[in-house]
């Protein structure tokens, strides 16, 4: 494999958005991470997903909506857990919604494509970010799936909350994970 798509692939790792800071990409660099996601298998050309970047000034009230989340699963939650519910809405620079759009009129793509789609535009933007020597990480929680996450977000009922994607640089490095052999994952009919 060319050497470039190699150090890509296998160099990009999970980064906590705990880790990732400042400096974020810049307005160019951030029109090309998110222009990477256009470049995603896509049958049906139906573009079954969008990106909603959360401002700085709308990041108090996805805080509000994590908390508001934990006290509906946990009434008890402690002061402190709490305030860390809020605070992970203000970590990373870049801070990205990734949404699952399922609408299909003619019932001709399954929303399990569609989702695959989505997976590829998502995976575009983390290498595009990681080539342009930013880190990245994606991040899920109970708090995504609630009628909350949706109001803020204004989703329609053809649309899921899949993943955040934080992009920033990386404050502190952990080894990444051992990946499977090609074993684990491949056999021949
Ligand atoms: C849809 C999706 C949601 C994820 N959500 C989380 C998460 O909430 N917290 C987390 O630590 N990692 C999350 N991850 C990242 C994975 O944990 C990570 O990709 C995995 O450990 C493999 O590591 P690597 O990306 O460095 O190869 C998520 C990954 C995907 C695909």
């Amino acid at each position: 494999m060319d050497e470039f798509a190699e150090k890509l692939i296998h160099g990009r790792v999970h980064v906590s958005p705990k880790r990732l800071g400042n400096p974020g990409p810049n307005e160019k660099q951030k029109q090309q991470i998110l222009l990477a996601a256009n470049a995603a298998p896509d049958h049906g050309r139906m573009m079954p997903w969008r990106f909603i970047e959360i401002s700085d000034g709308s990041r108090s009230a996805l805080g509000e909506v994590f908390y508001q989340c934990l006290l509906d699963r946990d009434p008890n939650a402690t002061p402190i857990q709490l305030q860390e519910a809020r605070e992970k809405a203000l970590r990373g620079p870049l801070l990205l919604l990734a949404i699952l759009n399922f609408a299909d009129d003619a019932n001709e793509i399954s929303k399990d494509e569609k989702l695959i789609s989505l997976g590829c535009a998502v995976q575009n933007i983390l290498l595009s970010a990681y080539a342009l020597g930013f880190g990245s990480g994606l991040s899920s929680g109970k708090a995504l799936q609630s009628q909350r996450m949706r109001d803020l977000f204004k989703l329609n009922n053809q649309e899921d909350p899949i993943c955040f994607i934080t992009i920033g640089a990386v404050t502190k490095n952990k080894l990444g994970r051992i990946r499977p052999s090609l074993s684990d994952y491949h056999s021949i009919l």
